[in-house]
């Protein structure tokens, strides 16, 4: 059976927080670890200019992303880890894909809704205020992600799963206007993953503001856990772990016994300050050596890029042969290129009319060098006997001959008797 292919790729516009690293590095390690799947992982950097213009951070960001990947025990050896602008083939596609895929798709985009939404609540009159192109066509970048390396698998989150359908309605449309090229992938959303709570209870995100980083200092991280919001229940008053938020940080990174023994305490009445503390020691402890390694490489820069254009290199030893047959099945060749099945057909219809051609020709010569004859068979005053005379002389001459002449003395006699046909009684 041949691997599957997964893929999955982290916008370079902000610092790894414990949501990223729980809801997709973690998974897509283990997923990467496994035998039967090849395993694309990538920093997108250029989806990253389609809401980040401050060139600063999304330069940090793509050093704080790829140190994460690797400090959190990523085996480049086992994945293909890269940076999306090392791989030229994908914007190129995109704009081969962006030319195959209908504006009214696009005009679907959750993310083109949301922003029209959003300026049409403001109560602007242009309702296409501050969307640039690039936010509108983002999913053609990712479907040109996705495509360039015919991934089967794309683990993502659920807002993410109409970019995957839209790749496969682009690949579709590709494959069957050109050559069949493209698998179509499929979304792998995991349900299992549990929602990681922000400092404030709601889903963490970046766009919440409610982040616990994955690598900053312990006085740092001892800081925000200190901000988790909690009920007002007193120390030794029992306490419910499942709507806690400290807990649910916990049980993240606890294993069963763990989850449980720390479940008792707030049945118990643990006391939040206790609880933040015991969190702040587990994940403090958790994150140690990690943390040493991501330091580390981010005093490390250039190893990071060289691990970075070793991955690219392996990436293109695959994106720059399927680019080869995309742009040759779209036409954009070498002039004298043509495609095999062409050459094919091409030699056959010419070999049929050159036959033709030829067969012509020879025949026209034939009639030349007998003019003479049959000029003196029609003005003769007994054509009928001369047209006989003639052919028997031929008839008997043909006997005297070898091979190659005879060949040619029988394909003479057959025109003349076709030529003659008209003076037979
Ligand atoms: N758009 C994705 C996100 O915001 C990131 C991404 C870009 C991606 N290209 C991809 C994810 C290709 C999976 C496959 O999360």
């Amino acid at each position: 059976m041949s691997k599957k292919t997964v893929l999955t790729g982290i916008t370079t516009t902000g610092t790894p927080h414990i949501g990223n690293y729980l809801g997709a590095i973690k998974p897509a390690i283990t997923a990467s670890e496994q035998p039967g799947f090849e395993s694309y992982f990538f920093l997108a950097d250029y989806h990253a200019l389609v809401k980040c213009h401050d060139p600063e951070r999304v330069a940090r960001s793509s050093r704080e992303i790829a140190a994460t990947w690797l400090a959190m025990g990523l085996d480049t050896d086992k994945a293909t880890f890269y940076r999306q602008s090392d791989i030229p083939e994908i914007p190129e596609l995109s704009w081969i894909l962006t030319c195959m895929t209908s504006k009214g798709l696009m005009n679907r985009s959750h993310a083109y809704k949301a922003s029209v939404d959003a300026n049409q609540a403001s109560g602007k009159t242009e309702l296409d205020d501050g969307i640039s192109m690039g936010l509108f066509s983002y999913p053609i970048l990712m479907a040109a992600d996705i495509l360039m390396f015919n991934a089967d698998i794309v683990p993502v989150g659920k807002d993410q799963i109409q970019h995957i359908e839209m790749t496969r309605d682009i690949a579709g449309r590709f494959n069957s206007t050109y050559t069949e090229l493209f698998n179509l992938p499929t979304a792998q959303v995991d349900e299992e993953t549990k929602l990681i709570p922000g400092l404030d209870g709601r889903k963490m995100s970046k766009s919440y503001d409610n982040t616990l980083p994955l690598f900053c200092s312990s006085q740092q991280l001892y800081k925000l856990i200190k901000q988790i919001d909690t009920d007002s229940k007193q120390p030794g008053e029992p306490k419910d772990p499942d709507s806690s938020t400290v807990f649910q940080l916990y049980n993240c990174f606890a294993n069963e016994a763990e989850t449980m023994q720390m479940r008792e305490q707030y049945l118990n009445g643990i006391g939040w300050g206790d609880a933040k503390k015991e969190l702040f020691e587990f994940l403090d402890e958790k994150l140690a050596a990690p943390r040493n390694e991501y330091n580390r490489l981010m005093n490390d820069l250039p190893f990071v890029e060289s691990v970075l254009l070793k991955g690219a290199e392996k990436a293109r030893a695959k994106t720059v042969p399927l680019m080869d047959k995309i742009r040759i099945a779209a036409g954009i060749r070498p002039l004298p290129f043509v495609p095999v099945e062409q050459l094919k057909k091409v030699k056959k219809e010419k070999s049929a009319e050159d036959i033709a051609r030829a067969e012509q020709g020879r025949r026209r010569g034939i009639l030349m060098q007998l003019k003479a004859a049959l000029d003196a068979v029609a003005n003769s005053d007994e054509p009928n006997l001369a047209a006989a005379q003639l052919l028997e002389e031929k008839t008997a001459k043909l006997a005297t001959l070898k091979a190659k002449a005879k060949d040619r003395a029988e394909n003479e006699l057959s025109i003349l008797k076709e030529e003659l046909a008209k003076f037979s009684a």
